[in-house]
């Protein structure tokens, strides 16, 4: 029994040596994986010497024991240590012949299109104003684009020259004053909302014309809502958007949904050029007629044109980045020539 003890004890630290040096004799992870499966893998000579525990006597298991863990235990860091050494230098490899101070790539970031530009920053200036954000479809029905609108069936408006019409008698909403009518068949008074949108019109496209193009319309119904509240708005919200220093024009003018109607003009002075006076915007104070039509479709007197009044306006979203950016044809506006967008991004 004292012989096997002293073989026991030969042979445990035969097997540490021999794993040691196998282990950092390995190139690579596989040549570590054998060391580690030949000591410690279920067939292994560490495991086997494990094995032998049963047959050393009583009062000598503790030595062995504690020689059989120490050398676990070594052999395990030892694996531990080699296999980081051989990531690392894995990693030094891939990394060779790589200058790491090199400025990075180029990456063009793109960027938004001017009308989406300045929707945002209108929109932005309204709602800071009091107006929220409305919507409605752009296959629109003729009661909601013209009857409730108070514009006759023999208007030119509707004409099939004019307007983009479905064979089902739906057509393309010629302007965004449709959603005026929406909303407010689904809400009550108070109401301020703006709603920018694409509109359609059957027009020759020429260097200020689209046959689609962009609106935002507005709408403010309330009781004692008067004309200077609609100057006031519209002036205030121009101002913002072009500069305090910007002039505005309201020259009198007819649409079937208001009354009085105007158009506004702003001044647009480009270096170099006679100052000129460009329409962005139609608007005027909701003509009763529509607060009547609007309470037979909701079949309520919620909009009933004794107790409230209103003021509606439509810009042209086009006509204003035009004068924001000086942009002579509104036609670059849908070329998507990157040598135009560019600029904006
Ligand atoms: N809908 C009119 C247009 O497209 C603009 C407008 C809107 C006028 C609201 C008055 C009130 O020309």
């Amino acid at each position: 029994m004292k012989r096997r003890y002293y073989s026991m004890k030969e042979d445990i630290i035969r097997v540490q040596n021999d794993t040691l040096l196998a282990i950092s004799a390995a190139e690579d992870a596989r040549a570590l994986d054998e060391a580690r499966v030949a000591s410690l893998g279920k067939k292994g000579a560490l495991t086997a010497l494990s094995m032998g525990m049963k047959d050393v006597p009583q009062e000598q298991k503790g030595e062995v024991g504690a020689l059989l863990n120490a050398a676990r235990t070594e052999i395990t860091a030892a694996l531990e240590q080699k296999q980081q050494a051989l990531e690392e230098a894995a990693d030094r490899a891939a990394l060779a012949g790589i200058d790491p101070t090199l400025p990075a790539r180029f990456l063009p970031t793109g960027g938004l299109h001017p009308l989406t530009l300045l929707r945002e920053r209108a929109v932005g200036i309204l709602r800071r104003m009091g107006f929220a954000l409305a919507d409605g479809p752009e296959i629109e029905d003729e009661f909601h684009c013209f009857d409730a609108l108070n514009t006759p069936a023999d208007h030119p408006a509707r004409n099939v020259k004019d307007t983009f019409y479905f064979d089902s008698g739906k057509l393309l909403r010629t302007h965004t004053s449709s959603v005026q009518v929406r909303m407010m068949e689904k809400n009550v008074a108070p109401l301020r909302i703006i709603a920018p949108g694409t509109a359609y019109r059957r027009d020759e496209i020429d260097s200020t014309h689209l046959s689609a193009f962009h609106q935002l319309e507005g709408l403010y119904v309330d009781r004692d809502v008067s004309l200077p509240d609609l100057k006031g708005t519209l002036e205030a919200f121009l101002r913002e958007l072009f500069g305090s220093q910007t002039e505005v024009r309201f020259r009198p003018h007819f649409f079937p949904f208001t009354e009085p109607s105007f158009e506004i003009d702003v001044k647009l002075e480009v270096k170099g050029q006679a100052p000129r006076w460009i329409e962005v915007a139609g608007c005027g104070m909701v003509d009763p007629a529509v607060f009547e039509a609007v309470c037979q479709s909701r079949k309520d007197r919620s909009f009933d044109p004794n107790e409230v009044t209103g003021f509606a306006f439509g810009m042209g979203l086009e006509r204003l980045a035009m004068i924001q950016w000086g942009i002579r044809d509104i036609r670059l506006l849908i070329e998507n020539d990157v040598r135009f967008l560019r600029q904006f991004a």
